[in-house]
């Protein structure tokens, strides 16, 4: 339990570290990795360089410096990152190293500001609150199918459109494929030649369970592999059939509900995936639920799956599907391939959904999820109904 004098001491000066929680999150990173250079075998570079990884990191400790005396309101924030960390294997003998280095940054920047006595606050705050996630997370760890990374091998490797291409994998060691539920996701782990670290990308499960597979389908990233895309770019280039990866249990807390509520499945782009799962499971065991399938994609070029789709909404008795292309091609508009033009705004969003308590899932790039998440709660849509998931660290979309 925090004395009431640390949690005043935290609480007060919470605002200061919000005003300069990415050049201190920036610093923490650094120097930790200078120090321990080995996490960085953990963490994604890419979301380093862009600074992603330390806003996430600083609006966390903020909203739980803020919250610190009723944790329990960040709860469902909290699991949602434990899933992230049991799925990269973030275990608790790394968290006295954060906590170290964490302060460390919020003493270095502040200067005098940091006075021992808030330091010291801060050193219990951490404790506190870094427990909550290591008990989250070993929960989360004997639940799992199977601790850490295992290898698995790529069966097949096949072209969904020009930039996705799915990898189907099984358990090198002939051991079962595990169960998971519709939307979650795994972390896929490499050695890069030419690259000192390993890398970890997380890929969402894109077919529906109880296969004797598990499927990924991966969009070849960035036009410079050398700063974006490293991951993508070389599992579309150099991973064949035959070729193994390591990966973990699948994780997330992004899964499909099986309620009877009519189902919303809005996409764009390689949001497309956990659709996939949800889609397709639902298809298998829930035919008479009513699915609208909405997908926004450039044009038939990128757009992925196309027939999956069709296939798996024939097999249900209430099945809408409505696709917005950004810039069709010719042979689009020739063969009337989508059913508007243009990006998903409030007045499309308002004439497909007739029902505003049913359950809406949303995946695909941030400026789409946060349109498309204010459009849908602009129609009546309660926030409870509204299920996303962001690919990368989930940058302060929700306010605390
Ligand atoms: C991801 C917070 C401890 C490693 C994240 C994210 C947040 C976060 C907000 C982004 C989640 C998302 O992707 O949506 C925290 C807090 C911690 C903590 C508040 C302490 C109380 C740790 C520790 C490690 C770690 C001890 C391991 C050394 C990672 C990694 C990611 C991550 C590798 C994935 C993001 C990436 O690689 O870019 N954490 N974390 N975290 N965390 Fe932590």
């Amino acid at each position: 339990m925090l004395s009431e004098q640390t949690i005043k001491i935290v609480k007060s000066t919470a605002p200061i570290l919000a005003e300069r929680g990415v050049e201190i999150t920036s610093y923490f990173y650094k120097s930790m990795f200078e120090a321990h250079p080995e996490l960085l075998n953990i963490f994604n570079h890419a979301n380093q360089k862009q600074g992603r990884q330390q806003t996430a990191l600083a609006n966390t400790v903020y909203a739980a410096a803020t919250y610190i005396d009723q944790l329990e309101v960040l709860l469902p924030a909290v699991k949602q990152i434990a899933h992230k960390h049991r799925s990269l294997n973030v275990k608790k003998e790394h968290y006295p190293i954060v906590g170290e280095f964490l302060l460390k940054a919020i003493k270095d920047v502040l200067g005098a500001a940091a006075t021992d006595e808030i330091i010291n606050a801060w050193a219990e705050a951490y404790g506190v609150i870094s427990q909550v996630f290591i008990d989250i997370e070993e929960e989360m760890y004997n639940q799992a199918n199977w601790e850490g990374f295992k290898a698995f091998k790529v069966m097949k490797k096949e072209e969904e459109s020009s930039l996705i291409t799915s990898f189907y994998l099984q358990p090198s060691d002939g051991s079962n494929v595990p169960t998971y539920q519709p939307g979650q996701y795994i972390t896929v782990r490499l050695s890069v030649e030419g690259e000192q670290y390993l890398l970890n990308r997380q890929y969402s499960l894109s077919d529906a369970p109880g296969n004797k597979y598990l499927r990924i389908s991966v969009k070849k990233e960035g036009e410079n592999p050398t700063t974006l895309g490293k991951v993508s770019n070389y599992l579309h280039d150099h991973i064949g059939e035959g070729d193994e990866i390591e990966v973990t249990a699948p994780a997330g807390d992004f899964v499909l509900d099986t309620t009877d509520a009519p189902l919303y499945l809005i996409s764009g782009g390689v949001g497309i995936t956990p659709m996939m799962s949800m889609l397709k499971r639902t298809a298998d065991e829930q035919k008479d639920r009513p699915v609208t399938f909405i997908h926004a994609a450039k044009n038939s070029d990128v757009q992925a799956f196309n027939e999956e789709v069709d296939e798996a909404l024939s097999k249900l008795s209430q099945a809408r599907k409505y696709l917005i292309f950004e810039n069709p091609s010719e042979a689009d508009r020739e063969n009337n391939r989508f059913d508007a033009e243009g990006f998903l705004d409030e007045e499309k969003l308002k004439a497909l959904v007739t029902d505003t308590n049913a359950s809406f899932y949303v995946c695909g790039p941030v400026a789409f999820m946060k349109n498309t998440i204010e459009n849908l709660a602009n129609i009546g849509v309660k926030e409870e109904n509204i299920h996303f998931e962001f690919f990368g660290p989930s940058i302060n979309l929700k306010e605390y």
